[in-house]
């Protein structure tokens, strides 16, 4: 039982060939981390699993569908919730438009925003008025999260939740991310550079390098210092 399953992925882009039969899976409640050195396909991995990208070859199963052939509206619906690198949100929309307009994918048609999502991000309900753009890195992956949370999702994809936020609110986001993981039965695909953190939070990791998954093991029997080879410079 898996709540994700890639089979032998192959994404191109254009005449490049970058992702060679990727597979992976999560399961319900737990987290899997994709690590590894820059460009070396993560995004593009993330981007295949919400059908930004589409698949050359192989599988990909959420809950049990076979979701390969579907557009990306189509796999929000079902329950992916994606929150790209670099947060994307709308800066000319408030938050609470930049939430709104994400409540247009969810499956069940309820247009009002989960009290989950002000429980989870305070601060998302005092700015609710304020435009995305004004709010500051950390407070607009907040807002990035709480937008792909608003959907229900069963599937949470986060594409470098830490990248170019200050520690201190670092560590906001990893708590964050602990209590969805024990708030319900969601499975969280990660892509992550900083390490101790992934480390914290993943049951799963995987390695990737040149669009290959190289390794792969639970977090806890590994030592992070085994795997920092691959991902540093
Ligand atoms: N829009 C695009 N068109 C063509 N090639 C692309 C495009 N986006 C990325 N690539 C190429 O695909 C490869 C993988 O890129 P990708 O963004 O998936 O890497 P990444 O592992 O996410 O890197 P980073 O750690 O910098 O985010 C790279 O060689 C990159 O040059
Ligand atoms: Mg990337």
């Amino acid at each position: 039982m898996f709540m994700l399953n890639i089979e032998d992925l192959n994404v191109f882009y254009g005449q490049s060939h970058i992702l060679f039969d990727v597979s992976m899976k999560v399961k319900p409640g737990e987290t899997a981390c994709l690590l590894g050195r820059n460009g070396v396909g993560k995004t593009t991995l993330l981007k295949g699993v919400m059908g930004l990208l589409p698949a050359s070859k192989g599988k990909i199963y959420l809950d049990d569908n076979d979701v390969t052939k579907t557009s990306p509206a189509q796999r929000a619906k079902l329950g992916m919730g994606y929150v790209p690198q670099g947060r994307d949100i709308f800066p000319q929309l408030t938050v609470q438009e930049n939430l709104l307009v994400a409540l247009e994918a969810r499956r069940d048609n309820i247009r009002k925003i989960p009290d989950v999502v002000f429980e989870l991000f305070p601060v998302l309900k005092e700015f609710l008025d304020r435009r995305g753009g004004d709010l500051s890195g950390g407070q607009q992956q907040q807002l990035a999260i709480g937008r792909a949370l608003a959907l229900d999702p069963k599937l949470l994809i986060l594409d470098e939740p830490t990248e170019g936020i200050q520690p201190s609110i670092i560590l906001e986001i990893e708590d964050i991310i602990q209590r969805i993981k024990k708030m319900s039965d969601i499975a969280i695909l990660m892509v992550e550079q900083y390490l101790e953190f992934a480390w914290r939070v993943a049951d799963d990791y995987y390695i990737m390098a040149k669009g290959s998954i190289i390794e792969s093991g639970r977090t806890k029997d590994v030592p992070l210092e085994n795997v920092q080879k691959h991902i540093t410079i």
